[in-house]
């Protein structure tokens, strides 16, 4: 019998409850012995509680659980960094296994937990800790050994996804598309780090440290939120052939490892283009496999709980067979991030100019002189003393687009630098 002390019993934590109660049976042929829990960590014990199960589980006194010898797995879904931390670091010491759902924790302290792990000679699995439901660490870890991962584009955060549709699909505002997440329960009252890009960031560094088995810092993410995209944004991006997205990007390159969340126009024709509401979705590129993708629902409660019962599973036969899996388990590399300003890519402009003429002259000569090319100029006539102009850049260096940006600020006939928005042709 494998004995388990489940710390939280929140959303995922009373969805991993259930399923293990549920399908008890079927857990234990599949593992090959019985699967108990045998302690809950909770904050609030007299908490009223929406399923049904034995209350002589609950504890809030976490020695309970990581002072008990006969627990052999601890499954964290406090989240957040604190307590958290001291617990799996705690559990680890004293020699149990570790499952988590923790993205913040894995991304800031994923390499000291698993070297952690490694010494004590148990396993740590967090596959719920990017993109809920959908597989993606273990293929990393082991479908995917036979390649070297070249690129990773990710819609990994539910909550801007739909915001974004809605706004693509029903004309919304910004702020109308997160009131109605809010409502429905895909945003939290403070949305910031969903809205913010911060989120997506601490999943994407996650699956690029595994990629490439280097310990990514989350300072060095490029972080661009969705806040200013507005719904001309959007028409323009329709007109180019294009949709936005809040992308999670990742690229392998002998410069240097190019990681960002940003905003960014995606060819209408791409799988990722139909990657819509609060569905998430990852496609990689590995030198052997080629092109992959996978797609479901990136939280919730049953989607992540079956992610957390999966790494339940695993690390339950581990231990029952005696062969913990800690290879791999700490980042051999030692890459760099590449800094953003190095990075190519063509970009799409709006700034609000005067109707005059000569104005397209003097934006096309700044932009010739820091080696910007244009690739495209829409122009709308309005007949008025202030128009739009778009403008899509050729492929260029960001240190130059942003040079050009600056001296833009400085021309009298620029009114406003609307929005910049990188186009990434995937
Ligand atoms: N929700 C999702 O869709 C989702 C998706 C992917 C990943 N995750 C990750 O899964 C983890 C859990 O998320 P959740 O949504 O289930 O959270 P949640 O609903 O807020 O549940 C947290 C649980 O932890 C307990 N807890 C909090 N602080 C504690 C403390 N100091 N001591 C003891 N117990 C404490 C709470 O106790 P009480 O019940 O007594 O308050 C509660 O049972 C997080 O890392 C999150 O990022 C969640």
């Amino acid at each position: 019998m494998i004995k388990i002390g489940l710390l939280g019993l929140g959303t995922v934590g009373s969805g991993v409850y259930s399923i293990l109660e549920k399908h008890k049976e079927n857990l234990k042929s599949k593992v090959g012995t019985e699967l108990r829990i045998e302690k809950i960590l909770v904050k609030d014990i007299d908490k009223k509680r929406d399923i049904d199960f034995d209350k002589a589980l609950l504890t809030n006194n976490v020695e309970d659980i990581l002072e008990n010898p006969e627990i052999d797995l601890i499954v964290e879904l406090i989240g957040g960094e604190e307590p958290a931390y001291q617990y799996i670091v705690q559990a680890l010491k004293n020699g149990k296994a570790v499952v988590t759902a923790n993205k913040l924790l894995i991304a800031r302290y994923g390499q000291e937990i698993m070297g952690l792990a490694a010494e004590k000679g148990v396993s740590v699995s967090f596959e719920a800790s990017v993109a809920g439901g959908i597989p993606i660490i273990r293929p990393l870890r082991e479908s995917f050994a036979a390649n070297k991962i070249e690129r990773i584009y990710g819609i990994l955060n539910g909550t801007t996804n739909y915001i974004l549709t809605k706004m693509t699909e029903e004309g919304q505002d910004f702020q109308l598309a997160l009131k109605e997440a809010q409502k429905l329960g895909y945003a939290e009252s403070d949305p910031s780090s969903d809205i913010s890009g911060t989120d997506a960031a601490y999943k994407i560094a996650i699956l690029s440290s595994l990629a490439y088995e280097t310990a990514i810092d989350i300072k060095d993410v490029h972080i661009e939120g969705i806040e200013n995209i507005e719904i001309e944004d959007i028409e323009l991006a329709k007109e180019l052939g294009y949709l936005i997205k809040l992308l999670a990007i990742s690229k392998f390159t002998p410069d240097g490892i190019d990681i960002r969340v940003h905003p960014a126009f995606i060819p209408e024709y791409h799988p990722l283009a139909s990657v819509n509401d609060v569905y998430n979705a990852i496609y990689l590129y590995g030198d052997s496999v080629g092109d992959v993708m996978l797609y479901g629902q990136g939280a919730g409660q049953m989607p992540t709980a079956s992610a957390v019962v999966a790494d339940i599973i695993q690390a339950s036969k581990e231990i029952y067979y005696g062969s913990p899996d800690i290879n791999g388990h700490i980042y051999k590399n030692d890459h760099k991030v590449k800094d953003i300003s190095q990075v190519h890519n063509s970009f799409y402009l709006r700034l609000q100019v005067k109707d005059k003429p000569g104005v397209l002259a003097r934006i096309a000569e700044v932009l010739g002189r820091n080696q910007v090319s244009l690739a495209s100029v829409i122009q709308k006539h309005r007949y008025a003393p202030v128009v739009p102009i778009v403008l899509v850049t050729h492929q260029v260096k960001e240190e130059n687009l942003q040079k050009s940006i600056a001296e833009f600020k400085n021309l009298d006939e620029v009114i406003a630098i609307n929005n910049i928005i990188r186009v990434e042709e995937l």
